[in-house]
């Protein structure tokens, strides 16, 4: 038979998580695995603001035919314009262009594609820890890694002498990939020196920068959180960008996000666009159009865009509110000391809790998280919040 040599594969390991959660048939289980939004009663909204647009599209819209291969170009211009700013020249000099991906995760995939394609590269550095997908997905495009180090267990920071060092072992062409805010799992972002530095670093040593950026609005601000990557292109004329509406929309299931490939003039992006476009066609062919279609409508109306600034706002000043409390709560029971937990930034806390930690949470109480003790505060909510403190305490004193 032609398949029967087919192993099973392990389950995703975040993804996998919700599915074992969905069997689990124990009253009171939580999870706090996935990177979704919820809100106090456990919910993941659709945002006002979406609703809207879709309104809107649902009664204006004529066709269905095709995108182009790589999106709408106003798309294109309003993502740039909050990658770089609306000041910045890049947003419509022509010298960086963006094609609509299905979400964060295509847009990281089209970028390897892009990078082995056009042979930029064979080998890109990622972060340890990262999202396990960087891993898979580098696997899978051909692409070699490498990893440096982004967390010092023992002091809950990042070694970021020790991240450089490593570094500094990449050859000249290697592409660094960086989370550019709310680093995903440690929720640990460089400081505007690092960056700096980071930045000075990648062009001496003529490394190409990629920039993952999944949560902008999810750790201080849009324009904030937008620091880092701005610092890295102050002095690198070329990076990718992956960006994506996922979480700072609630999109999740309209998997819209955005590849920007920042080229140092206007003709070496229209060719780099020009190859962009086989990439996707021999891939997804052209974006689908719902979910691009709503952020182009709340992007370019001033009353949404504000609206929906104020609903990111409210996502954000929950899950900082909900972490603060768990450190404290923590703090409280006097299992040890979590105040680390306030410097990090974005959906997930990682807590320090053992792998074995990790496994009795979810055995004796149905408290799904991460098997790197990454905890998902975006669910955590008032209702929720004592079980798993108690939780927690029971599985960190054994
Ligand atoms: C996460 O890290 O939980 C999210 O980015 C969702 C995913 O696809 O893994």
């Amino acid at each position: 038979m032609f398949f029967d040599h087919i192993e099973a594969a392990p389950a995703d390991p975040i993804l996998g998580l919700t599915e074992k959660f969905q069997q689990d048939q124990r009253p009171g289980k939580i999870n706090l695995g996935v990177g979704v939004y919820k809100d106090e009663s456990g919910a993941t909204p659709i945002l006002k603001c979406v609703k809207e647009a879709e309104r809107r599209i649902f009664d204006e819209e004529k066709s269905k035919t095709y995108l182009p291969i790589t999106g709408i170009p106003e798309f294109g211009r309003l993502t740039r314009e909050l990658l770089f700013g609306k000041g910045s020249p890049r947003v419509a000099d022509g010298s960086a262009v963006t094609c609509h991906c299905p979400g964060g995760t295509g847009a990281l995939r089209f970028g390897a594609d892009f990078i082995i394609q056009q042979g930029l590269s064979k080998t890109v550095w990622i972060s340890d820890p990262t999202w396990i997908n960087h891993v898979q997905i580098a696997k899978s495009s051909g692409l070699r890694f490498e990893r440096y180090p982004y967390y010092d267990p023992d002091t809950h920071s990042i070694p970021f002498d020790r991240m450089m060092g490593t570094l500094s072992k990449a050859k000249e062409g290697d592409v660094v990939l960086i989370h550019a805010c709310c680093h995903n799992p440690t929720g640990l972002d460089l400081n505007p020196a690092q960056w700096r530095e980071l930045s000075l670093f990648l062009k001496e040593r003529h490394l190409l920068p990629a920039l993952d950026f999944a949560y902008q609005g999810f750790g201080d601000g849009l324009e904030e959180d937008a620091a880092g990557l701005r610092a890295i292109l102050e002095n690198n004329a070329e990076a990718l960008i992956a960006s994506s509406f996922s979480k700072n929309f609630g999109l999740y299931c309209e998997r819209v996000g955005a590849l920007t490939v920042v080229c140092a003039d206007k003709a070496t992006a229209e060719r780099a666009n020009s190859q962009l476009k086989i990439t996707v066609r021999t891939s997804i062919s052209n974006p689908p159009a719902h979910g691009e279609k709503i952020v182009l409508t709340v992007l370019s109306d001033p009353e949404l865009r504000a609206q929906w600034e104020g609903e990111l706002a409210t996502m954000r000043n929950r899950i900082n509110d909900m972490r603060s409390q768990l450190a404290a709560r923590l703090n409280d029971s006097g299992v040890g000391d979590f105040s680390f937990m306030q410097g990090q930034r974005g959906m997930f806390s990682f807590s320090g809790l053992t792998k074995d930690q990790v496994a009795a949470l979810q055995r004796d109480f149905g408290i799904y998280i991460v098997g790197s003790g990454r905890i998902c505060v975006a669910g955590i909510n008032q209702g929720n919040l004592d079980r798993l403190v108690e939780a927690m305490a029971k599985v960190i004193r054994g």
